[in-house]
């Protein structure tokens, strides 16, 4: 760890941390592309940001960014070394780290792994922000660490099966952690006018069949630059800050600046729902 990041250490209190779930009910719809630009977009407002690649697919964070991880999460505790070991420091600003292939499962971590890592991931709390970027398709696995966040980001976009699969995410989220609030971001449209109606067809059916309450975040653009960029291994809003794309970001980032920020905080939820899974399966 660098003595900026320990500085930073030094600096901060737990509360000021928000912890956000990227999420979706359907693969491909941008979580990646949403988390990577977000953290840049956030990291150039003076706040400290961590991403969290919690995905094990092809075009993951480190790829989007265009910088390879080091050691996984995973690595470290099975090797109890210091999980800072595994952070890639992008800008002193933006750090991220990954899992590691079969991390979110947490299948192979026996109690003193558990433990291990629960006290090392107090670094969380250095930054103002940790985004978790998560695979398509929530699980009993991946939901300890979606319910443990503030908020999860549902992605969806306009299309009918996006839609379908967003609500097939509101409806397991409903179950297994019914005080997550979920806000939507639409992703992929054409104008506001289809952004808001995709979010008031998903609204409807949350509200009318699960009571969930669903929160509009905004909405991106579809916009080639988005593929151009990835094409390029750069991420959108370093690649085109004047793109359609980027300024819509933009829009989202402020709002989400001023969001507050909520008094439980991940670790201790993530730790209850360990204990609880770890009980109820001995
Ligand atoms: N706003 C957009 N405009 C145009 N293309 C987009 C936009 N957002 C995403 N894409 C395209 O969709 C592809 C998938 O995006 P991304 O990898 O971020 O999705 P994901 O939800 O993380 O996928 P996975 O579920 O596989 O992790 C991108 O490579 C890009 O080509
Ligand atoms: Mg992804």
């Amino acid at each position: 760890m660098s003595d900026q990041a320990r500085q930073l250490r030094s600096k901060v209190s737990m509360k000021q941390t928000k912890t956000i779930a990227i999420v979706s009910g359907k693969g491909g719809v941008g979580k990646t592309n949403v988390a990577v630009n977000l953290a840049i977009a956030l990291s150039l407002q003076q706040k400290r940001v961590l991403i969290v690649d919690l995905d094990i697919g092809m075009a993951n964070v480190g790829v989007v960014l265009g910088e390879s991880a080091r050691r996984s999460l995973m690595d470290c505790v099975k090797e109890r070394t210091p999980l800072s070991a595994a952070i890639t420091e992008v800008s002193n600003q933006l750090h991220f780290i990954h899992g590691g292939s079969g991390f979110t499962e947490l299948v192979s971590f026996s109690e003193d792994d558990m433990t291990f890592m629960m006290s090392e991931m107090r670094f969380f709390y250095e930054y103002d922000f940790v985004l978790l970027d998560l695979g398509a398709g929530a699980n009993d696995h991946t939901f300890d660490f979606i319910s443990s966040a503030d908020e999860a980001w549902l992605i969806v976009t306009p299309e009918p099966t996006s839609i379908m699969d967003g609500y097939a995410f509101v409806k397991l989220a409903n179950r297994h952690a019914n005080d997550l609030p979920i806000a939507v971001l639409v992703n992929r449209a054409v104008n506001g006018e289809e952004a808001t109606e995709t979010f008031e067809r998903l609204e409807l059916v949350s509200t009318k069949f699960l009571e969930q309450s669903l929160r509009f975040i905004g909405f991106l653009p579809d916009d080639p630059v988005v593929t151009r960029a990835v094409k390029a291994q750069q991420p959108f809003y370093l690649f085109d800050r004047n793109s359609d794309v980027s300024w819509r970001l933009d829009r989202i980032t402020t709002t989400l600046t001023g969001v507050p920020i909520q008094e439980r905080n991940f670790l201790d939820r993530l730790v209850s729902r360990f204990k609880r899974r770890t009980s109820s399966t001995r």
